[in-house]
């Protein structure tokens, strides 16, 4: 088997890594990552879906791609430059994008829960865990990426990622699997009520 061969790449994902490019965007979730989203995304038939961190919308192009036709996503991003990218190359009605912060986003959003979240932000992720967990359906997937280290890393970041994975491994309403793969994935699923 070849990991590396990819089909399907969603047509909009060429323009929308070039203008990142342009940008020296260098926290792009890769190929892989999106390949794997779009899968379990299509396990989700009807689902909401929430990304928490746009960015230019490399990932999102490819959530919407395993998107059933009355499939949501909701994405919240806080850079209006990467969000405007990602708006202008997805034009679609299943898609909400949301300039916000996702801290205060977290802390208000009182809508219905979700059944994935691709948590690729701080927020959702290392801080308002609590939060962004309990806004998943029991069933419904948690992804990360980035859990290898990265070179954009900051000082100090690998012992947060290691305390974040230990905590994850603790929670008894979660089962999950760490990938060494592509940036290093974690899916966990929910599990109990
Ligand atoms: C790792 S990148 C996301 C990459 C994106 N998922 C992709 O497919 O390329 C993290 C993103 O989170 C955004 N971000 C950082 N802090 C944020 C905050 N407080 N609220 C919302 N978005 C934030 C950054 O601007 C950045 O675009």
């Amino acid at each position: 088997m070849n990991d590396a061969i990819h089909i399907n790449i969603p047509a909009e994902y060429s323009a929308i890594a070039t203008e990142s490019e342009a940008l020296s965007f260098n926290m792009a979730s890769d190929i892989y990552t999106g390949s794997l989203l779009k899968t379990l995304v299509a396990s989700k038939q009807n689902g909401r879906i929430l990304e928490l961190g746009t960015g230019s919308g490399l990932a999102t192009s490819w959530i919407a791609n395993g998107m059933s036709d009355d499939a949501e996503l909701v994405t919240v991003e806080n850079n209006e430059i990467l969000l405007s990218i990602a708006q202008k190359n997805l034009k679609d009605k299943r898609i909400q994008f949301v300039l916000a912060d996702g801290y205060t986003w977290l802390k208000e959003y009182k809508g219905e829960k979700f059944d994935l979240i691709f948590a690729d932000a701080m927020p959702g992720k290392y801080d308002l865990f609590k939060e962004a967990f309990s806004l998943l359906k029991t069933g419904g997937f948690y992804i990360i990426d980035d859990m290898m280290p990265q070179p954009n890393w900051p000082d100090g970041h690998a012992e947060r990622v290691n305390i974040f994975i230990n905590h994850l491994e603790q929670r008894q309403d979660i089962v999950l699997t760490k990938l060494n793969w592509s940036t290093g994935i974690i899916i966990a699923v929910k599990v109990g009520k």
